[in-house]
């Protein structure tokens, strides 16, 4: 047991009660935050005249030693400390003697911990936005390559209209994109610094906030030490952004499940990222998608449990906020892993454009373009919706698609139809004459790529 706290105490902590108050074991995943922090906070100190130039190049130089010692291995975090504020203060005082007794001036470890996970949590932002930009990446390449690739268009499961692999993608690139909107907004509003809010009340030490914000790259100091301190707004925005990243991705993973089935067939997932089964050798499972769609529940919980954590706390800091660090690093190590699988196996996917097309042709895409020749030749569009009901019941019953219908039948059920009605009907006319903005006609679906390259260009 190694504490920083011993001094009015009697007795020893009980065995269990450490073990259950220490966080070492996890919090140890950013000891390279909690240096930097304190080597900013040195420089400040310094600069105040708070401490020599000579302790404090000592004390950097003790803190560079220990971050290259813990990377090379030759160091090793064990749990014989408390947390990771206690570990590399201790170890510095070893190294270094008595100028390592003076890091802790002017700091408390609640403003400390404040400032290391803000910390860790803009490092993981960076990551989880750059895996987000190779995902819009991998969209987009099969956007470009697709806007010709018909496929029927979905509501309630059933086939409704056609529509196009670049449309359906699209879809996508917007739920991503407004995430990777998301990450950026909470890494902005975030980006102030807690270092100098003490325990709570701030220091008597003539610290320069401002400096040591700059250090490290915030755009300030909070501007409330007790918020400071006590404030986990920006872990429950990012859980939430995550949360919200994570149902995109396993709403995605259902319909590659679903397209991946036998009875559908639209794409076939790439062997290195199938799995088969111990028993039935035809098996080739689709996994991935499934963990994926699973582990979303994982980030939701992270978000429910933070939240009621955070509910009854009064101010400031108080020991549950502790709580903290395992709900979010398990979020953000399974939300990273997710979309960076996801992305893999989405880029060596093969899609079944023949049965994509296939399937479009079938199930009366068309229907609504049934109704709207009629329309455009003078009919209400109400009876043009019950004629056009009629003629799909006829098809029903002689097993055919709409265009498979001869003229003469179409004409039994409304004189309106001539010839031009099979060109009224094609996939490629019901898909490129929707050319409104967010349509999956060609035309304006290779505009919208534009606007998407230019996304991905600018940030
Ligand atoms: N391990 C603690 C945490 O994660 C560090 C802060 C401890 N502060 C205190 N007053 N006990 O919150």
């Amino acid at each position: 047991m190694a504490q920083l706290w011993g001094g009015r105490f009697t007795k020893e902590t009980d065995q269990l009660v450490y073990n259950f108050n220490a966080s070492i074991s996890f919090d140890k995943r950013f000891y390279a935050q909690d240096i930097t922090g304190s080597i900013a906070h040195v420089t400040m100190l310094a600069k105040q005249g708070i401490l020599s130039a000579e302790e404090k190049e000592t004390i950097i130089d003790g803190l560079k030693g220990i971050l290259a010692d813990v990377e090379s291995g030759k160091l090793e975090i064990t749990d014989q400390y408390e947390d990771i504020h206690s570990f590399v203060e201790a170890t510095l005082i070893d190294r270094i003697g008595e100028p390592g007794k003076k890091l802790h001036t002017g700091r408390s470890r609640n403003d400390q911990v404040a400032l290391d996970m803000k910390l860790y949590t803009r490092d993981e932002i960076e990551v989880l936005n750059g895996l987000v930009k190779e995902m819009l990446e991998a969209l987009l390449v099969i956007m470009e390559e697709n806007t010709d690739t018909y496929m029927p268009g979905f509501t309630h499961l059933q086939k409704a209209q056609p529509i196009t692999l670049a449309h359906h993608m699209g879809a996508y690139f917007e739920m991503f994109k407004r995430d990777h909107e998301r990450l950026t907004d909470i890494r902005k509003r975030m980006n102030t610094c807690p270092l100098g809010s003490g325990a709570l009340a701030g220091t008597t030490y003539p610290l320069d906030r401002n400096y040591t914000a700059e250090l490290l790259g915030f755009d300030g100091p909070t501007m409330n030490s007790m918020d400071g301190v006590s404030d986990r707004d920006y872990l429950l925005e990012l859980l939430s952004a995550l949360s919200i990243m994570m149902m995109h991705l396993s709403r995605f993973s259902e319909e590659v499940i679903i397209w991946n089935s036998n009875e559908y067939g639209f794409v076939e997932i790439d062997d290195a990222y199938s799995t088969g089964s111990s028993i039935m050798p035809q098996k080739k499972n689709p996994d991935i998608a499934e963990l994926v769609r699973g582990k979303t529940g994982r980030v939701y919980g992270a978000l429910n449990s933070l939240l009621v954590t955070m509910k009854g706390i009064p101010l400031a800091y108080n020991k549950d906020m502790q709580e903290d660090k395992e709900w979010a690093f398990d979020a953000i190590d399974n939300a990273k892993g997710c979309i960076s699988l996801f992305t893999g196996m989405l880029k060596t996917m093969q899609f079944n454009k023949d049965r994509m097309k296939d399937s479009a042709r079938h199930g009366f895409t068309n229907a609504t373009d049934a109704a709207d020749y009629l329309v455009n030749h003078g009919v209400a569009f109400r009876d043009a919706h019950g004629i056009v009901g009629q003629l799909v019941l006829t098809c029903l019953e002689k097993k055919i698609a709409l265009d498979e219908l001869p003229l003469a039948e179409y004409q039994k059920i409304s004189p309106v139809f001539e010839e031009d009605i099979y060109e009224a009907i094609s996939l490629e006319t019901c898909v490129n004459k929707r050319v409104t903005t967010g349509a999956p006609g060609q035309t304006v679906m290779k505009q919208v790529i534009e606007v998407y390259k230019k996304y991905i260009e600018t940030y």
